[in-house]
């Protein structure tokens, strides 16, 4: 018990890990919190500080909740319960980060890691619709949406997990769904960024 209390501590302070933020601070010096869409997730350090950080943030965000998901496995092999309370642990500890006084990122990109490590088949789903979604509208906050409505339908029917382990996905995808909020209010107003815009200082 005292190991499975260290693991879900270590996937708080690691989720937490503001990644866009130190990315943003280190390269351009700036509060990304202060930026585009004021968000410190991959989309906003793509349009304000650029592709190639924008995509190391995806990257490193995604790999913050693969580890700890994996982690738990490694230790417990086969608890699928533990292993989804770590991830579920990771995307809270990003979303409200104890480095940030509680105001992080929407949790898409550690979803997607945590999701990646546990159900593959209903990632690819999510990320396809992710893909289209992002192409046709022009938003990623839009791909965003979509994929969150859509992983946890593909999580119940080609999934093949645990039911416990599908039912933290669709809380999950409530959640990252509900963050998006502002981003709604901005596209009924037609006032969403893109990501090529927001208030971009790059040279
Ligand atoms: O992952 C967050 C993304 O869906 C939207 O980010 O910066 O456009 O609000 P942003």
């Amino acid at each position: 018990v005292i190991l499975m209390i260290v693991l879900a501590i270590i996937s708080y302070l690691l989720g937490g890990i503001p990644t866009g933020y130190l990315i943003a601070r280190k390269t351009m010096g700036i509060d990304i919190r202060e930026h585009g869409s004021g968000n410190p997730g991959a989309a906003n350090v793509y349009r304000t500080v650029g592709a190639k950080a924008g995509w190391a943030t995806f990257i490193i965000d995604a790999f913050k909740g693969f580890v700890c998901v994996r982690l738990a496995l490694f230790f417990f092999p086969n608890n699928y319960i533990l292993a989804i309370a770590c991830g579920t642990i990771a995307i809270a500890g990003h979303m409200w980060t104890p480095y940030l006084k509680f105001r992080g990122g929407k949790g898409v990109a550690t979803a997607a890691g945590v999701f990646a490590a546990m159900m593959p088949i209903p990632i690819i789903v999510a990320f396809v619709v992710f893909a289209a979604a992002v192409w046709y509208s022009g938003h990623i906050s839009v791909g965003s949406i979509f994929a969150a409505a859509v992983l946890p339908i593909a999580a119940w029917t080609v999934g093949g997990q645990p039911k416990e382990v599908n039912i933290m996905a669709t809380i999950i995808a409530l959640v990252v769904i509900y963050k998006h909020i502002p981003n709604m209010k901005r596209l009924l107003a037609k006032k969403e960024l893109n990501f090529e815009d927001g208030s971009k200082k790059r040279k």
